[in-house]
């Protein structure tokens, strides 16, 4: 696979070259993500740069609910990938985790957010948190990697991921919120298919 600049513009190159030079210099995970903060705080503070069409909500999603996944980046070995996540008023995903580290932020309305911990087969709800535009939270797995996000807001919730897998075409895992019951699941990308797709 070749890396790919879905939304190819200087300030998402200029980005992703700084991720990746803090990356290679961080020892762990912990430390990128702190190091990262500054950065990413400023790609969420930035009302120019994510054109409207990656802003849109998708009917047909592998998420559901209308649920929009655009992915704006992903490197040449999978290694990392930005993508923005469309959320309609109203809308939930489902329970899932990530299987990666990474930085997640909200960008546009609001969103409130619930983190669960598997126990004993279970799922035990361990936080909830209300997020506006500019919040955003490192995912370090296993602590933080199964979640819920639902858009409180009257109008759609933009959320941007920058998280050190190619998130969409990965096998991950959807969860039963009564029974905690696992699933695999690829949420796959609205805009650009998966290696592995039949079409
Ligand atoms: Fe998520």
């Amino acid at each position: 696979m070749r890396e790919e600049f879905v939304l190819d513009t200087a300030v998402v190159r200029e980005f992703i070259d700084d991720v990746r030079e803090t990356i290679a210099g961080a020892a762990s995970p912990n430390e990128a993500c702190e190091a990262l903060r500054p950065r990413f705080a400023e790609l969420l503070a930035d009302p120019n740069w994510l054109p409207a069409e990656y802003q849109a909500a998708a009917p047909q999603s592998g998420m559901g609910g209308g649920i929009g996944q655009w992915l704006l980046y992903r490197a040449e070995d999978q290694s990392l990938s930005l993508f923005a996540l469309v959320v309609p008023s109203g809308s939930a995903t489902p329970i899932h985790d990530h299987l990666a580290w990474g930085l997640v932020g909200l960008y546009r309305g609001e969103q409130d957010e619930e983190i669960y911990a598997r126990r004993d087969g279970a799922l035990e709800l361990l936080e909830r948190r209300y997020l506006v535009p500019g919040d955003f939270y490192a995912l370090i797995p296993p602590r933080d990697d199964i979640h819920r996000v639902r858009t409180t807001s009257a109008d759609t919730s933009v959320s941007i991921h920058l998280l050190t897998n190619d998130t969409g075409c990965v096998w991950r895992h959807s969860f039963d919120p009564a029974s905690g019951e696992e699933k695999p699941f690829r949420s796959g990308y609205v805009n650009v298919a998966c290696e592995d797709d039949p079409r």
